[in-house]
């Protein structure tokens, strides 16, 4: 039998990362950050120097990405490219805006596709991307579309990267995420629209409690585990 997959999916900074840690936290399950591997694409090019339009060479980096996902010692994220810790340097902004743009390869995500699918293992998966329950596991019985108003997003993105990434502002944040949101929403593979049978989330204002409290309500209503 095939492990259970719950998917959630959603524009950048709508809290799919949160959310999707506290569900596998609570559950006991794996957990995939698909964004993360567009990410160590992307920086791996960065770091090669890699031209940004390069296809080719991204989609080599892709498959052979030599990347590890782990914990530390204190229970924190390790992300590890070739035995490198790069928890950090993935989540700059750079890398973001990398990733969102060789995100638009097909090629590209093709060599990452096996990869994410490997990540279900039993007991279970919750998956977290753009086109988890469009693409990556279509056959998921709970899908989520994670959304919340621009502003927010940029708000929470904001006080994420505050202290990590000191050049930010709230002001080109805001740009930066609304140019991201048009390029993920209208690329022609894997664009971020919610899975016809996805269950959409709004969680501007809402805590991470309670979000998590409506998709654990909505697992059990589908019997995935006990309510
Ligand atoms: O979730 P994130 O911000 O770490 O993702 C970075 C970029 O990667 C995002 O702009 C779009 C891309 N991405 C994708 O195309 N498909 C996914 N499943 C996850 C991320």
């Amino acid at each position: 039998m095939n492990p259970a997959v719950v998917t959630i999916d959603g524009p950048s900074g709508a809290g799919k990362g949160t959310i999707s840690r506290a569900l596998a936290g609570r559950l006991g399950w794996h957990l995939l950050d698909s964004g993360a591997l567009y990410r160590l694409v992307a920086f791996a090019g960065l770091q090669q120097g890699l031209a940004a339009d390069d296809r080719a060479g991204h989609t080599r980096l892709a498959q052979a990405l030599d990347s590890r996902f782990g914990a530390r010692a204190d229970g924190t994220e390790l992300i590890e490219l070739q035995g490198v810790d790069v928890t950090q340097g993935i989540r700059s902004e750079a890398s973001g805006m990398g990733a969102s743009r060789i995100a638009a390869w097909p090629e590209l995500r093709s060599a990452l596709l096996a990869r994410q699918q490997a990540f279900a293992q039993p007991p279970g998966l919750v998956a977290d991307g753009r086109d988890m329950g469009t693409v990556v596991f279509p056959t998921a019985p709970l899908k989520i579309f994670l959304m919340a108003t621009p502003e927010e997003r940029a708000l929470r993105r904001y006080k994420q990267l505050k202290g990590k990434d000191s050049g930010v502002s709230l002001a080109a944040l805001s740009r930066e995420i609304a140019a991201r949101d048009r390029r993920d929403a209208t690329r022609p593979v894997a664009p971020l629209v919610p899975a016809g049978d996805a269950v959409v989330i709004d969680s501007t204002g809402l805590s991470v409690a309670e979000v998590v409290e409506r998709v654990w309500r909505l697992g059990g209503e589908r019997g995935l585990w006990q309510k």
